[in-house]
C-alpha cells in the first residue's frame, strides 16, 4: 500500500539521511534546509536524522548551521525565531567539502555517512538530493555509484532527487535516462517538479475525484475550452546565462505547464498510488496532438520583453544573454488532446517573465446553455466558469448566473469563492518542498515525474521548439514589461471570441464576495 497521509503514517517516517549536494547554493539555502525544518516543527520528521550538506565551498558545521538558520528565518513557513526548537534541529545538520568529479572525495563521504549512521544510530535508508546546475548530475551520479552508495543495503534505502531541468531535449533526457540507470534504478529516482508539490495542484486532484459533482461536467460535452495560465512578475535578471539556453518552453512548458495539463485532463486514476496515477499522466499527455507546421503560426506564439522607452527591463539587454537573441521569455500555445473525453476542446496555455503580476490559474470554461431565457445585464450571458487559483491566493472560484433584484428577469453573473487561508489559516499550507521532501522519505514517488512522463512532455516540447527554429514557425513577438503579454497572445484567443482570464490575479478579496470580472468573460 502506498502511504497515506495521516498523522498516523507520518509519525512513521523511518530515521534517514539527506545528503543535500549544492548545499551552499541558492536552492538549499531558501528552499531545502527551510523545509526541512518546517517538516521538523510540525513532528513530522522522525527522532533520528542527520542533514549531511556537501559542496566545493569550505563551510565549518558552525556556518552551514548558522546559515540555515538565517535561510529558515527569511524563506521559511516556520522561522527559527517562532519555533523554539532550533536548537534542536541545528544539532541533527553536518557538512562534508567535497569536489563533484573527486571519486576520492566521495570515498570520503561514504565514510563520514557510515560513521554518522553509527554515531547516530540510523540504518543506512539514504537520499541523496542533487541541488546542483544539470552539468554536474551525471558526475555525481558516477561517483555515487562508483564508491557503492547507489546500491541499496539490505536493510536500508538509496533514493536519489534530481531537480528540473532533465535533459535540455528528448534525446539530452534519454541519455540522462540511461546514465543514471547505470547506478540507479527507476525505482531509487525521484524527478522534482515543485509544482506538484503545490498544495493546490494535489487539490486538484480531490477536487475532482472526491467530488461527484464536477466529472460528469468535465469533457468535450460541457467544457467549451480550458485555459492554464502561469505567468510571472520578475524578470530573466541574473539569471540570463541559463536562461538565454532554455528559454520559457524549457523553463516553464515541458515541465510545470504540462503537469498541470496532465492533472486536469486525465482520466481517473483506479487508485491514489504512484504508478496509476503515473500512468494516466502519460496517458494524457501522449493524446496531445503535437501542432502541425501549418498550425504553428496560428496555434502558437513566442514572445520577448523588450522596453520600447527603457524604463523597464528588456530581455537581450539583460547579463549573460545574447543582443540579437532570439530565445523567448513568452509563450502561448492552442493545444488539443486527441481522445474520447476531449477532441475538440482548445487548450489555451500561456506563460511568460516581466508581466503585470504572478498569477497562476487553471480557467475551465463551460460551454453556453442552449437556449437563453433572460437578458444579462448589458452582455451576453457569461458561460459557467471554473477558476482554480494556485497563486496568489489559492481557492476555486465558481461563477454562475444569478437574477438581478427587483422586476423583470435581468441576470448577472456573480462567483462562490473558497480559499484555503480563510477555511484553514495562513500558516496551514505548506510549501511545496515540504511536501515532496516528506514524500522522498517516506518512499512515496506520486508526486515525481516517472522516465516515460518526462519524455513524453520533452517529445511535444521538442516538437513546438523545433517548429519555432524552422521556417514555419510564428515571427517573435515583443511585449512591454508590466504588461500582460504581446498582443498576438489576445488574438490566438479572440480569433474564437474568447479572453483569457486573470480572475485568480485580480481576486485580492480573499474570500469574499465578488464582483463579476469583465476579464473572464
Ligand atoms: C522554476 C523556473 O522552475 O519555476 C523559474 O525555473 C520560475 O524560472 C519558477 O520562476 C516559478 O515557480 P513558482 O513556484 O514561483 O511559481
Amino acid at each position: 500500500m502506498p502511504p497515506t497521509h495521516d498523522l498516523t503514517t507520518l509519525h512513521s517516517a523511518p530515521p534517514f539521511t539527506i545528503v543535500i549536494f549544492g548545499a551552499s547554493g541558492d536552492l538549499a539555502h531558501r528552499k531545502l534546509l527551510p523545509a526541512l525544518f518546517a517538516l521538523y516543527c510540525n513532528n513530522l520528521l522522525p527522532e533520528k536524522f542527520v542533514i549531511l550538506g556537501a559542496a566545493r565551498s569550505d563551510f565549518s558545521e558552525a556556518s552551514i548551521r548558522e546559515r540555515t538558520r538565517k535561510g529558515a528565518e527569511a524563506y521559511g513557513r516556520f522561522k527559527p525565531s517562532e519555533c523554539n526548537r532550533w536548537e534542536d534541529f541545528a544539532t541533527h545538520i553536518f557538512y562534508q567539502q567535497l569536489h563533484y568529479d573527486n571519486v576520492d572525495d566521495f570515498t570520503t563521504l561514504k565514510t563520514r555517512l557510515a560513521s554518522l549512521e553509527q554515531e547516530q544510530r540510523i540504518p543506512p535508508n539514504r537520499l541523496f538530493y542533487l541541488a546542483i546546475p544539470p552539468g554536474l548530475y551525471i558526475p555525481v551520479v558516477e561517483q555515487l555509484g562508483a564508491v557503492g552508495l547507489a546500491q541499496q543495503h539490505p536493510l536500508g534505502f538509496a533514493r536519489v532527487i534530481i531537480e528540473k531541468p532533465f535533459g535540455y531535449d528528448a534525446q539530452s533526457a534519454e541519455e540522462l535516462n540511461v546514465r543514471i540507470h547505470r547506478f540507479f534504478s527507476e525505482a531509487q529516482i525521484y524527478r522534482i517538479d515543485h509544482y506538484l508539490g503545490k498544495e493546490t495542484v494535489q487539490n486538484l486532484l480531490v477536487f475532482r475525484f472526491a467530488n461527484a459533482i464536477f466529472e460528469p461536467l468535465w469533457n468535450r460535452h460541457y467544457v467549451d475550452h480550458v485555459q492554464i495560465s502561469v505567468l510571472e512578475s520578475v524578470a530573466v535578471g541574473h539569471r540570463g546565462g541559463y536562461y538565454d539556453q532554455a528559454g520559457v518552453m524549457r523553463d516553464m512548458f515541458q515541465n510545470h505547464l504540462m503537469q498541470l495539463l496532465a492533472l486536469t485532463a486525465m482520466e481517473p486514476p483506479n487508485a491514489w498510488d504512484a504508478t496509476q496515477l503515473r500512468d494516466e499522466k502519460v496517458k494524457v499527455l501522449r493524446a496531445v496532438r503535437p501542432p502541425s507546421a501549418g498550425a504553428l503560426r496560428t496555434n502558437t506564439v513566442r514572445a520577448q520583453y523588450q522596453s520600447t522607452d527603457g524604463s523597464g527591463p528588456t530581455y537581450r539587454l539583460e547579463p549573460g544573454v545574447t543582443p540579437h537573441s532570439e530565445t523567448p521569455t513568452y509563450a502561448a500555445l492552442t493545444l488539443f488532446i486527441d481522445n474520447w473525453r476531449w477532441q475538440g476542446v482548445p487548450f489555451y496555455l500561456r506563460s511568460g517573465k516581466a508581466l503585470t503580476g504572478k498569477t497562476t490559474e487553471i480557467f475551465i470554461q463551460f460551454r453556453e446553455v442552449p437556449h437563453l431565457l433572460f437578458n444579462a445585464e448589458g452582455t451576453d450571458l457569461a458561460p459557467n466558469a471554473l477558476s482554480i487559483c494556485l497563486q496568489p491566493h489559492e481557492g476555486f472560484h465558481l461563477r454562475f448566473q444569478t437574477k438581478l433584484p427587483g422586476a423583470g428577469m435581468r441576470t448577472r453573473d456573480v462567483d462562490m469563492r473558497f480559499h484555503f487561508s480563510t477555511a484553514f489559516g495562513e500558516k496551514a499550507l505548506p510549501q511545496a518542498y515540504e511536501r515532496l521532501l516528506l514524500d522522498a522519505i517516506l518512499g512515496d514517488a506520486s508526486l515525481f515525474s516517472r522516465e516515460d512522463e518526462i519524455m513524453a512532455s520533452w517529445q511535444l516540447t521538442d516538437a513546438i521548439i523545433q517548429g519555432w527554429e524552422s521556417d514555419d514557425g510564428p515571427p517573435l513577438s515583443f511585449y512591454e514589461p508590466g504588461s500582460w503579454g504581446p498582443v498576438a497572445a489576445d488574438n490566438l484567443l479572440a480569433a474564437n471570441g474568447r479572453v483569457w482570464s486573470s480572475d485568480c490575479y485580480h481576486d485580492q478579496s480573499n474570500g469574499a464576495p465578488a464582483e463579476p470580472t469583465a476579464t473572464s468573460r
